[in-house]
């Protein structure tokens, strides 16, 4: 929560119904993964704690910080000291009225040889059941936590469209830490950044809200969310921020990985097409830095890239994803020259990372892969088992199979070339050819 927008939250007079206690509780983080979790949530009453331990008698409790919202109570309790790669349980609310019984766990203590699961979607507004849906897949896939590429409702400054949202997603938000990136369709009355705990960049830039861009590390990646709404101009300071952030991440060994994440697509063949903008501005920089995976929405499909420099396939380049089906109306995919595979579906991707493999599935609602891409890094680490791969020097880029009949397609019925693009990748695949990628 942005302590501007929360402040002013709390001088305003609202009017909207009273909220059964507690409801819309979510978690995310404000501080290391592995030892903190901010648990949010809405109540009638002005007050609230957690309570929180080793099971359901808890046994420690965090004060939340509290403020008036939208004819509610909106409570924020960011719980720290926590143990890595622990599993907490934890309940939310007050004497009056406490919520289930819930648990979350932290994240690993960060390490090379780390291991883990995250999930990523975008673009879940408009259409409740299909986000409920995507929801549900997610959910059976377990992921660590999730990363929103933004456009989470149809219109961020309504108040009902964020209660659908929670409605769908609560079972999946109030046991796995969420964080997001910002849509278009986010903006408006503060709405985004007073209901989610987010991490907050530093320093602070005039023309950003403190939360609308940064970073954390998970394990062995680092992660970036990047804003989009309005990105401002080249050069400024969440360029500074992010090339400053990049070069510290790039010297440090206990990364291996880097993922950035923001709503528009600098490459994507759908209705909106590639934000070249954004391409030229930030695609240079990500690949200073090795950057391996870039996560966007914005078109309502999927489509994945080749490996990508200076806007041509290269060995080495940066692999960007557009997963936006996470119940928006779904676009025509389409196709491009950078395209390696593109499907219109409501869908989500779930990544594994180990130490030298990244593994990218697109799984469909009912949880059916229909694109694969492993990653492999340039520098195996010994202690984990080998993985088919790269030349020294350089990591590998393998894409997998796709089922029979699952071809690249389109909502309207069809999309030869994305096909035929999955076809050549999973023949490449076949015949154990590795494409190599520059790394860091
Ligand atoms: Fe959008």
């Amino acid at each position: 929560m942005n302590a501007r927008v929360f402040l002013l939250l709390t001088t305003l007079a609202a009017a909207a119904p009273a909220l059964a206690a507690p409801s819309q509780v979510h978690l995310g983080w404000q501080g290391p993964t592995d030892t903190t979790m901010t648990v949010t949530w809405r109540s009638t009453e002005a007050t609230g704690s957690v309570e929180y331990g080793s099971d359901a008698s808890y046994g420690q409790v965090k004060a939340a910080v509290s403020a008036a919202y939208q004819g509610s109570y909106l409570h924020e309790a960011q719980v720290t000291g926590l143990s890595p790669g622990t599993s907490y349980h934890y309940r939310c609310g007050s004497a009056a009225s406490w919520s289930a019984d819930r648990t979350f766990t932290t994240g690993p203590t960060p390490a090379a040889g780390a291991s883990f699961r995250f999930a990523a979607f975008g673009d879940s507004r408009t259409d409740d059941a299909a986000r409920a849906q995507v929801r549900a897949a997610v959910q059976r896939s377990q992921p660590a936590f999730a990363i929103d590429s933004g456009d989470l409702v149809d219109s961020g400054g309504t108040q009902s469209y964020w209660d659908g949202w929670f409605a769908t997603m609560e079972p999946l938000v109030s046991a796995t830490p969420f964080v997001s990136a910002a849509g278009n369709h986010d903006m408006g009355g503060g709405l985004f950044f007073a209901q989610l705990a987010l991490p907050r960049h530093v320093p602070t830039a005039a023309g950003y809200d403190d939360e609308a861009y940064f970073s954390f590390d998970y394990g062995n990646t680092h992660f970036v969310v990047l804003f989009t709404e309005p990105a401002g101009t080249s050069g400024d300071a969440q360029d500074q921020w992010l090339e400053a952030d990049l070069a510290r991440a790039a010297s440090d060994p206990d990364v291996r990985w880097t993922v950035v994440s923001f709503h528009r697509p600098p490459y994507s063949s759908g209705e909106h097409g590639s934000d070249t903008g954004l391409r030229q501005r930030w695609g240079p920089v990500f690949e200073k830095y090795g950057v391996d995976l870039v996560l966007n929405g914005h078109d309502h499909d999927y489509e994945r890239s080749q490996p990508m420099v200076g806007g041509q396939r290269a060995e080495g380049g940066v692999t960007y994803v557009v997963t936006g089906g996470a119940g928006a109306p779904l676009y025509t995919a389409g196709t491009s020259a950078f395209t390696a595979f593109s499907r219109a579906t409501h869908h989500f991707v779930e990544v594994d990372v180990t130490a030298n493999t990244l593994t990218l599935e697109a799984r469909d609602v009912d949880g059916n892969v229909f694109d694969t891409l492993t990653l492999t890094h340039p520098s195996p680490l010994a202690e984990t088992p080998a993985t088919p791969g790269p030349t020294p020097g350089g990591s590998g880029q393998t894409e997998t199979p796709v089922p029979p009949g699952a071809g690249a397609a389109s909502a309207g019925g069809g999309c030869g070339l994305g096909g035929g693009a999955a076809t050549l990748s999973s023949l490449l695949a076949i015949a154990g050819i590795a494409l190599l990628r520059r790394r860091r």
